[in-house]
């Protein structure tokens, strides 16, 4: 049994003739000790499916219309608040872009990790585990930083602070939601080596969202690539970046830059994301699909299985 497992979810925001669907039919599961990379373009549902997995997203707006989300074979949609409270940094912990935002500028970082051990682990809420989870996320004298304000940390560094208190609880699932796009290039690449070292180390499984398809292959096992709330593409990572199958992933591909590369041949996807609401008929994708056929405005395309553990929503994969 896969330690996540969501079939089908179907979320939507709004009600009555205003609702829109932003998560449509979302299946993918995440193995114990499994990274899986969630990929695609600002807009698209990422967020919000991820936020699901612990039933974070507000209820209003927002709507579980259908599917299911099994966290070791249990249902989150079915939870009561007394169960959702146990698996939310108990089972599956979250990472944010903006550290600075999470932070609390008045209080000291060392006290901020304590509190988290004080809620999920209180008989190790000591200076002693607060040091340990500090130099476990590679922070430099862990000794004197945890009397540091956060003001007085980089942004690195706040992230690490972060990524300390999400592993406080010493969650099964870490949720690190475009943990690095605030962060320059240098501190984003040390970011995701933390994450990869500790999934080593841990056995973590860990669920990481960027927009960035040029990250994933360091640290992913599998990638699912999303468009307009539904998944287009799920694969094993190498296979996926070796040829990528699905139009809307092949232009992702070609939007990352390359070392060596001109700047000028990187390429932009026409047109935009639809809006909520307003996706296209047929295929969500085809108004910017360069191998678009007649057809593609008319039949929606299911997700199928085109060679062992490859899924493409595009019967013109080929
Ligand atoms: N609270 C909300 N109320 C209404 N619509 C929302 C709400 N939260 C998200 N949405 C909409 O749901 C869709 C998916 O949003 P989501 O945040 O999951 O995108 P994303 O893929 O994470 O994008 P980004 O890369 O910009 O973070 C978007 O169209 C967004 O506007
Ligand atoms: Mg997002």
């Amino acid at each position: 049994m896969p330690l996540l497992d969501i079939r089908n979810l179907q979320l939507e925001f709004g009600t009555g003739r205003d609702a829109v669907r932003a998560v449509d039919g979302v299946s993918f599961t995440i193995a114990e000790g499994e990274t899986l990379c969630l990929v695609g373009e600002s807009g698209c549902g990422k967020s919000v499916s991820a936020l699901s997995i612990a039933r974070l997203v507000p209820t209003p707006p927002a709507r579980y219309v259908g599917g299911e989300i099994l966290l070791n074979g249990c249902d989150v949609l079915k939870m009561d608040q007394r169960e959702l409270r146990s698996i939310r940094g108990g089972v599956v912990s979250y990472v944010f872009q903006e550290p600075s935002a999470s932070l609390n500028p008045v209080f000291r970082v060392g006290n901020q990790i304590k509190e988290s051990l004080k809620l999920h682990r209180p008989q190790f809420a000591t200076d002693d585990e607060v040091i340990r989870l500090l130099k476990l996320v590679g922070i430099p004298a862990p000794e004197s930083r945890i009397r540091d304000y956060p003001h007085q940390m980089s942004g690195g560094m706040q992230q690490r602070i972060m990524i300390a208190m999400a592993l406080a609880s010493e969650p099964k699932l870490l949720v690190a939601d475009e943990p690095t796009t605030a962060l320059d290039v240098t501190i984003q690449a040390q970011i995701l080596e933390l994450l990869r070292d500790l999934k080593a180390r841990l056995r973590m499984s860990i669920l990481l969202i960027t927009h960035n398809l040029g990250i994933v292959g360091d640290i992913a096992d599998r990638v699912a690539v999303m468009y307009a709330g539904q998944i287009v593409e799920l694969s094993p990572a190498r296979a996926l970046l070796q040829r990528p199958l699905h139009p809307y992933t092949q232009a992702l591909m070609n939007s990352v830059p390359q070392l060596g590369h001109e700047l000028d041949r990187l390429q932009a996807i026409p047109g935009n994301v639809p809006n909520l609401g307003q996706f296209p008929r047929g295929c969500r994708f085809h108004p910017r699909c360069p191998k678009a056929q007649s057809d593609c405005s008319q039949k929606a395309p299911e997700l199928v299985e085109v060679e062992p553990g490859r899924w493409v929503r595009c019967p013109y994969w080929k």
